[in-house]
């Protein structure tokens, strides 16, 4: 191995709220449109990490008109910051990330925070998590077994080591699968509990829980956080940015149609929003490009208009 992987503990808590609500949706179809519609060159759908940086790169640098869509009445996903009270000074609140608990130390990440004014520091001691093991379909706490001893863990921590370490550059920085995978790829495309089987984990699925990046032990600063300690901060600077028309917040996409034309065939592709009943109601968009930044479960691609190929991919992801 030419270089050891570090495994960094990184809590992700509190699943994002699926983009599409099915009560909106029902009965199926596109919802009733009032006004105008709305004519983008890119429709945005999900306003979590990747969606507001993808809506604001496409809008300033490229100089395209945009819409972006969440299901939350703020932007942000999986980062999300709880006001507690300070006790010294009532009326004032500290800043708790429960979601997200720092930035991957990247030059884009860097670039991007600029853009906005916000200066980056060392998370310091807030990375300090506890962790503990929830059933998200219960809300209830797990009692897995505390990790046995390292005779029991070793290997197969080694053998997890290496293949992070085998597939590093197919999901850092950034998913960059091949297409179609190779003979030697074939664990990129099962899912997880086939994977730990596979080479067996078994042990160690109580420590990997907790790993969310595999990163290089020899950078000293792999996260970082805004000098607030808000991780919160940048996503509502990105909301009043985009303020306005192309910002579709508390909105669920109700129905998708495609150009049949496919990508570069200058198509119309259309999407119908239902948006808070004071802020208009049902919304009918006209976009040359979709980019689906929300998570791509059958239940939420359900709005499109998929073939059985399409239908069968996202199942198995
Ligand atoms: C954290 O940042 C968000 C977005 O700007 C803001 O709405 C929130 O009030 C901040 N929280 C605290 C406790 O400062």
């Amino acid at each position: 191995m030419s270089r050891a992987v570090l495994l960094v503990c990184f809590a992700v808590s509190l699943a994002l709220a699926p983009l599409v609500d099915a009560s909106v949706a029902s009965p199926r179809g596109a919802c009733n449109v009032a006004g105008d519609t709305i004519e983008v060159d890119v429709a945005l759908i999900g306003g979590g990490v990747a969606g507001p940086f993808a809506a604001v790169k496409l809008a300033d640098v490229y100089k395209k008109t945009v819409v972006l869509i969440d299901s939350k009445d703020h932007l942000g996903g999986h980062v999300d910051t709880a006001a507690v009270p300070n006790p010294a000074a009532p009326g004032n609140f500290f800043p708790v990330d429960y979601g997200v608990q720092g930035y991957l130390n990247l030059p884009v990440t860097r670039e991007f925070f600029q853009t906005f004014g916000i200066n980056l520091v060392s998370t310091g001691s807030a990375l300090n998590l506890v962790q503990v093991f929830v059933d998200f379909k219960t809300g209830k706490l797990v009692n897995l077994p505390a990790p046995s001893d390292s005779a029991a863990t070793g290997a197969p921590l080694q053998k997890y080591a290496e293949l992070c370490q085998k597939y590093f550059c197919f999901i850092f920085p950034n998913y960059n699968l091949p297409s179609p995978l190779g003979p030697d790829e074939k664990d990129l495309g099962t899912n997880f509990g086939q994977f730990v089987t596979k080479y067996n984990l078994e042990p160690i699925v109580p420590i990997v829980a907790g790993f969310l990046q595999v990163l290089s032990p020899t950078d000293p600063e792999p996260f970082l956080v805004p000098e607030s300690h808000n991780n919160s901060e940048i996503y509502g600077k990105i909301q009043a940015h985009l303020a306005g028309p192309q910002l579709l917040l508390s909105s669920s996409v109700t129905k998708v149609t495609r150009s049949s034309g496919g990508a570069g065939a200058g198509g119309v592709n259309e999407l119908w929003v239902q948006t808070p009943s004071g802020g208009g109601g049902c919304k009918h968009i006209a976009a040359k490009k979709i980019l689906v930044t929300m998570a791509q479960t059958s239940e939420n691609m359900a709005v499109f208009d998929l073939d059985s190929t399409e239908k069968s991919v996202i199942k198995s992801v």
